[in-house]
């Protein structure tokens, strides 16, 4: 198939005439010019598009109907999925922008809850649209009480992301009223209920790992002062919420709120187009996130820290067995899909943790072993030839570990944090009236037709 199609299929960019473009109602261009493929004599115009950041594409919507050709494209690499104008990603400049806004100005000035209103509304809320949404999620942080008995059927060392995601697709079942993906009032009150519900939820599967009680969510405090109070507070001694840790918190989750069509995010919209209602949607995104190449990095890259540390400190040792094709290790917090630059929050991030550390005077070897294994790998060639460079997950774990979050727990900060995206990249999804469900196609190289043989004859 690959020879015979190399030779038959030629693709050209026909030189358009410069400056002739319709923009269609999506906001994206339509070029004057096409990309002309020509196969078994045809001949077909493939429109260009163009984002509103001039990324341009190929629309190969009418390909099989006149062709019969597919095309194949393994981890979607030069493949888009849709067109969303939630968040932008420019891997070689190492810009990431949430509705325009970019990141370091939002994790410099915003607060999560604002960013999460500018991921799924588009823009940032007014003071009174921000009061109502603040209540709106406020007034939602509580689970039902039949809910909570569920934590006494895990067993005590579950990995919290098994229960985030279980828990969150069980709130389907108390919502059955209100979760209809296509009742516009079903979807404002389901995502909610998902923001509000997520930190309980999460800060409850720690409490049932140390044996501690449950404690209740508190409205007179912030979002994340009242995630930190339900995780580190006991009934036994009052609880300060430290406002350095609130806002390094803070900070965190706003710089993992979003990242275009991720794996999680690319799930949550598979899953979504199906019209799955919003909690079994988003509990399939955490079970995507949880995959050490993907958000569980974060706890992988601290045990991998942790091995450097136990044996010795030796950077340079590791890197040589990063490279190692015969080794399964890798560089956790390594490498990007997109980033082939740097990943503009692990920049922030890796700020941050010299900052945070600073105040709460901790002094971490792990941050200085990261620091020398970032250090050693941007001066290989093997790092450098591949354009690998620290993502977000690299130094994260520094800061959750600082802090007292345990290593099982990253992931489930990173899903915190990428709640409103999902959500957002979800409402974009369900609101476009020309979504179809999602259903890729394959190149089938299993066995030929075949007759069916008896036991006994085989
Ligand atoms: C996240 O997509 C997103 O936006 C994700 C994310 C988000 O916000 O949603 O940014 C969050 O998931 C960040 C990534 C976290 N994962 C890790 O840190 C795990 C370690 N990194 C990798 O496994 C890898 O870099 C990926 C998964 C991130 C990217 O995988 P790709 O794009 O499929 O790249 P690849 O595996 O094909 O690697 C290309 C080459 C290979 O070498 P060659 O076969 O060409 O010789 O680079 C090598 C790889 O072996 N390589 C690494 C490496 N990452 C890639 N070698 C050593 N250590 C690494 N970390």
């Amino acid at each position: 198939m690959k020879d015979h199609a190399a030779t038959a299929v030629g693709l050209s960019r026909w030189r358009a005439p410069q400056g002739i473009q319709t923009t269609t109602q999506d906001g994206t261009r339509r070029m004057a010019g096409a990309a002309k493929l020509v196969y078994d004599g045809q001949e077909l115009e493939l429109p260009i598009i163009e984002g509103t950041e001039n990324e341009r594409a190929i629309d190969i919507g009418k390909l099989r109907g006149t062709t019969g050709l597919i095309t194949v494209d393994e981890g979607f690499v030069n493949t888009g999925s849709c067109k969303s104008g939630v968040t932008f990603l420019d891997g070689e400049q190492g810009i990431l922008r949430y509705r325009g806004y970019p990141i370091e100005d939002l994790a410099e000035k915003s607060t999560f809850l604002e960013v999460a209103y500018l991921l799924i509304y588009g823009e940032l809320p007014t003071k009174e649209q921000y009061e109502d949404f603040q209540h709106s999620i406020t007034v939602h942080t509580m689970i039902h009480e039949d809910l909570k008995r569920l934590y006494d059927g895990y067993p005590k060392d579950s990995h919290p992301m098994s229960i985030l995601s279980s828990m969150i697709v069980t709130l389907s079942g108390y919502y059955t009223d209100s979760s209809d993906p296509l009742i516009p009032m079903h979807r404002e009150i389901s995502m909610a209920r998902l923001l509000a519900k997520t930190p309980t939820i999460a800060a409850y599967s720690y409490k049932k790992s140390i044996g501690q009680p449950f404690v209740y969510p508190r409205n007179n405090l912030s979002y994340i002062g009242n995630f930190m109070n339900m995780m580190f507070s006991v009934p036994a001694t009052d609880y300060e919420v430290d406002p350095v840790i609130e806002r390094a918190l803070d900070t965190l989750l706003i710089l993992h709120a979003d990242h275009e069509q991720n794996c999680s995010t690319s799930t949550v919209r598979l899953v979504g187009s199906s019209r799955a209602n919003l909690y079994a949607t988003i509990a399939s995104g955490v079970c995507a996130l949880w995959g050490p190449l993907h958000g569980g990095a974060n706890q992988a890259v601290i045990e991998m820290l942790s091995r450097v540390h136990e044996d010795g400190g030796d950077a340079k040792k590791y890197i040589e067995l990063a490279k190692d094709k015969n080794s399964t290790f890798r560089l956790m917090g390594f490498g990007h899909r997109v980033y082939k630059n740097f990943d503009p929050r692990a920049r922030i991030i890796k700020k941050a943790c010299d900052d945070v550390l600073k105040k709460m005077g901790v002094h971490d070897p792990l941050l200085e072993i990261a620091k020398k294994l970032e250090e050693a790998a941007l001066e290989d060639e093997y790092f450098v030839e591949r354009k690998l460079y620290p993502n977000v997950d690299f130094y994260s774990g520094i800061i959750y570990r600082a802090i007292g979050i345990p290593t099982d727990m990253f992931t489930v900060m990173f899903a915190l944090g990428r709640m409103p995206g999902w959500i957002a990249q979800w409402k974009e999804m369900i609101e476009n009236p020309g979504t179809r469900i999602g259903r890729p196609r394959q190149v089938y190289n299993g066995a030929t037709e075949r007759r069916y043989q008896d036991i006994g004859k085989r």
